[in-house]
């Protein structure tokens, strides 16, 4: 639907700018202000993942930072890097899984042994997407082109692991 209001308010436009130049030279300020329409028209098609982009952003400076640092890069042995990690970057779908289900496995990311439980830290499949998103783009220099696509991870299972969190006062 979007994309056909789009291409409707693309094709009326042309209609009132042949339909401007038709009209005579007293009409040619109308003319001017048709790029400015049609730029309008591009940026609306972006913020859907502008504003994931940014969800993104939010959800990381709240919650994996503490982690997986500002940089994205870990803590040696403790918290895994998600920036430049190869074990993330080879299925994004787990990815997202793990990020909303938590994660409780030993596993090899960029050679080197992690084995401490990750507590569930989102609980939708678009919050999800939106910090991975997020951590490609920003740490891994995705292109937009490259992001997951909600529609193409909505089969994961919402099965949170029962991991307790870890507050200071247990330590
Ligand atoms: C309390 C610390 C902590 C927080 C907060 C945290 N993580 Fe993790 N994360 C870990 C640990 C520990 C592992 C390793 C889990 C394992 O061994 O099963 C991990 C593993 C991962 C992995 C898989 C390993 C890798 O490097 O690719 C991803 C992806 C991930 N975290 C994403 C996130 C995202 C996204 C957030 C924020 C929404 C987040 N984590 C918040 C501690 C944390």
């Amino acid at each position: 639907m979007k994309k056909l209001n789009i291409v409707a308010a693309i094709a009326i436009s042309g209609v009132i700018f042949l339909a401007s130049c038709g009209g005579g030279n007293q009409e040619s300020s109308q003319t001017k202000e048709e790029p400015a329409q049609k730029e309008e028209v591009k940026a609306s098609e972006n913020t859907g993942l502008e504003a994931q982009l940014q969800l993104g952003e939010k959800i990381y400076k709240e919650k994996c930072i503490v982690c997986h640092q500002a940089d994205a890069k870990g803590l040696k042995g403790a918290f895994p890097p998600l920036a430049g990690s190869d074990y993330l970057l080879a299925d994004l779908k787990r990815a997202v899984a793990q990020t909303i289900n938590g994660s409780n496995e030993e596993m090899i990311v960029n050679g080197e042994k992690y084995n401490a439980p990750m507590t569930p830290q989102v609980k939708t499949i678009e919050e999800g997407v939106a910090v991975i998103n997020y951590v490609l783009k920003q740490f891994n220099g995705y292109t937009d082109d490259q992001l997951i696509k909600v529609e193409d991870v909505q089969d994961i299972e919402i099965n949170p692991l029962d991991i307790p969190q870890q507050t200071p006062q247990q330590q």
